[in-house]
């Protein structure tokens, strides 16, 4: 059976719904052995703010059951060397590139963004409202809606191309942030970021990580992403959804498009297999065809109850 994997979120056309996650597969080109980044449906880069940033000391990664928790504190080498190393390469190999953006004030994420509207292609900005607001005391962005609303519509203001905002799964009232999200004038929604977790060692007697806590990821936060999308799609059904938590094989695509996704984002996977993100869209391509889908748009929003 001849099955199609072409999807689009919004107005953007996908060649399949499986993309690189935020921080997982570095600029999109340090893989490019194991996975060259033109197969997949899309690279998000790691996330970028205005000036290198160096992270948070170590250790600051630990396996858990069933996932990881990381604190790397989004270090990365800043937009300007991003857009002169990395993007004229990507552009030849005709790589889909969404540009995570995240700062510490709403004049960090609109400097990022004014940086990269100086070059072509990028085909999104993928806002990472997770970070800690150092005008409002260090809460995230993503946690009240009112403050979510202000920072999307600034740079909403500042470009024309498509603005993805990546929900934090952390934040009280998940509906509540997603609309503020659209309100600002967000084309489409990631969902989700990690979760606020923490490692324990019993006989040093202390945390494992050098900052106490990190985010929680892979296969242990899958069921609570699922149900994050199927809520936001519930309530917000026009709003073209990315599906992101623990996704580690094409069955689990196929369960994140089901609950309403458009495509989705694989992130741990790729930490354990950099070749992770291309199997999983061969198995979704085998999912479909052993299970009578022509089309991998019609699994999209299909739960039947
Ligand atoms: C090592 C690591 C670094 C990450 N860095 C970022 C980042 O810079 N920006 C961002 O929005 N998300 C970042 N994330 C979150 C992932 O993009 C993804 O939302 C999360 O890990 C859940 O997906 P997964 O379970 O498939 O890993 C990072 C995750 C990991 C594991």
């Amino acid at each position: 059976m001849n099955v199609s994997l072409r999807t689009h979120v919004g107005d953007l056309a996908l060649q399949n719904p499986v993309m690189a996650a935020s921080g997982t597969f570095g600029y999109g080109l340090d893989l490019v052995e194991f996975c060259p980044p033109e197969r997949l449906g899309g690279v998000v880069t790691k996330g970028l703010s205005p000036k290198p940033r160096r992270g948070n000391p170590t250790p600051r990664i630990v396996e858990t059951a069933a996932g990881m928790i990381n604190a790397i504190g989004l270090q990365n080498i800043g937009v300007e060397a991003f857009c002169r190393d990395a993007l004229p390469e990507l552009r030849r190999r005709n790589v889909l590139v969404v540009v995570n953006v995240f700062g510490e004030t709403q004049d960090a994420y609109l400097e990022v963004i004014t940086r990269c509207e100086r070059d072509e292609g990028i085909a999104a900005y993928e806002l990472n409202v997770s970070c800690p607001n150092v005008t409002a005391g260090g809460m995230e962005f993503g946690h009240d809606a009112g403050t979510l609303m202000s920072l999307v519509a600034r740079c909403r203001a500042s470009t024309s191309r498509r603005l993805w905002v990546k929900l934090s799964p952390n934040a009280p009232y998940l509906v509540d942030t997603a609309r503020a999200a659209v309100d600002g004038g967000a084309d489409a929604l990631s969902l989700i970021n990690t979760l606020r977790a923490m490692a324990i060692d019993a006989v040093a007697r202390r945390p494992v990580l050098a900052t106490r806590c990190g985010g929680l990821s892979g296969p242990a936060i899958k069921p609570i992403a699922l149900r994050m999308v199927d809520e936001v799609h519930r309530a917000l059904p026009a709003v073209p959804l990315v599906g992101i938590g623990g996704i580690e094989s094409g069955r689990d695509v196929a369960e994140f498009l089901l609950a309403g996704a458009s495509a989705v984002q694989v992130g741990t996977a790729i930490v354990r297999d950099p070749t992770a993100a291309l199997r999983i869209a061969g198995e979704l391509e085998a999912f479909c065809a052993a299970h009578g889908v022509a089309d991998v748009t019609e699994l999209i929003g299909g739960l039947t109850c």
